[in-house]
């Protein structure tokens, strides 16, 4: 199926500087890069973005992660997209992350801290696109 996904490089990710080499493994992967734009969270974005974990005990740390730096925000396109996007990311918790994958390769604190994001479904990209292209919150 043809898809698109909403991908970030997190601020984590961004301040690393690692960014460029990480968006060149998706295209590389024949993602085709639809859209991108730099983005700096608000306290309200990030809280809509990760709306369906409001509640859960690290909804706050990840707010506060969210909202420490410039994201870069991107919607990817290809057959598959959706779970080609995040097999390349790779497991949530860096420390579980197999080499080659981004959150390997690429390794952030932990936590909250995961260097990159990718949509779980086609209906929470179309969600999270409203909220980093159309700022429809
Ligand atoms: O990002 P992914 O879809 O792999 O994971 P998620 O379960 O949808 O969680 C969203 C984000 O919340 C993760 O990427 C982490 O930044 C954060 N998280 C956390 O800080 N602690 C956890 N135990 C689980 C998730
Ligand atoms: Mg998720």
């Amino acid at each position: 199926m043809f898809e698109s996904t909403v991908v970030l490089i997190k601020p984590d990710g961004v301040l690393m500087g690692v960014g460029e080499r990480i968006i060149e493994r998706y295209l590389m992967s024949k993602l085709g890069l639809h859209k991108r734009r730099d983005i700096y969270f608000s306290l309200r974005q990030a809280e809509t973005f990760y709306g369906e974990h409001a509640g859960r005990f690290y909804f706050p740390g990840l707010v506060l992660a969210m909202t420490s730096g410039p994201s870069i925000a991107m919607v990817l396109q290809g057959e598959n997209a959706v779970a080609r996007v995040r097999e390349l990311n790779g497991a949530t918790n860096p420390s579980k992350a197999v080499p080659g994958t981004i959150r390997h390769d690429f390794r952030s604190a932990g936590g909250p801290f995961n260097t990159v994001h990718g949509s779980d479904s086609v209906e929470a990209a179309r969600r999270e696109m409203d909220v980093v292209f159309w700022n429809l919150i």
